[in-house]
């Protein structure tokens, strides 16, 4: 489903959005480990939230000196609170937060190849697949895809089981939230 508001009665505050969808710190740290064993090139985002796991990214980016990250995120209200968190970290020439569906950034990616890809968006099986084969295909060689809480309860380990099956995968991990694939060479 693709989100159009802020969600439920329309109440929440930003705040309460940020507790409820937002990586915690220490996943965001464990993110960055990952994100820095994918080769350098550019990254990118579904499912920005308010920006804190893209500042982050962001950030290593940066920090390594190539490459940008695009980020994604559907409901507008989020995606201008994503880019003020980029300006308030300093990310902001690195970090371009796109507001649109997954299924138009994937459609109009066109030639453009990511080092790194993080799905974290309805966190449910079946558009998970969707999305991660036709994210493999935006993919740099060895280039690594983490795909977020792929655990038993949301029935995402299943699908994660689905994706690491396919054999243009040189390796794939989880640490029963993050599931982690690395494209063949
Ligand atoms: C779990 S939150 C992302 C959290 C963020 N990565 C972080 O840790 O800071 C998922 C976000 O993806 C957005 N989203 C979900 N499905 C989408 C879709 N199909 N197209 C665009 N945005 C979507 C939601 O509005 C939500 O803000």
């Amino acid at each position: 489903m693709v989100p159009n508001s802020l969600g439920d009665d329309g109440r929440s505050t930003l705040g309460e959005i940020t507790k409820r969808a937002s990586m915690p710190t220490q996943r965001c740290l464990a993110l960055l480990e990952i994100a820095r064993n994918a080769p350098l090139g550019d990254a990118l985002e579904l499912g920005s939230n308010v920006g804190l796991s893209g500042a982050y990214l962001a950030t290593a980016l940066r920090r390594r000196g190539g490459g940008s990250l695009v980020t994604v995120e559907g409901i507008a209200e989020l995606a201008e609170a994503a880019r003020r968190t980029a300006a308030i970290v300093g990310v902001e020439e690195t970090m371009q937060v796109v507001c649109a569906t997954f299924d138009d950034v994937i459609r109009d990616a066109g030639e453009r190849r990511y080092a790194f890809v993080l799905l974290d968006g309805e966190h449910v099986p079946e558009p998970t697949v969707r999305y991660a084969e036709a994210l493999r295909e935006l993919l740099l060689p060895r280039g690594v895809m983490v795909i977020d809480d792929c655990s038993e309860a949301t029935g995402m380990a299943e699908a994660f089981a689905e994706i690491s099956a396919w054999d243009c995968w040189q390796r794939s991990w989880t640490d029963g939230r993050f599931g982690v694939l690395r494209l063949r060479g």
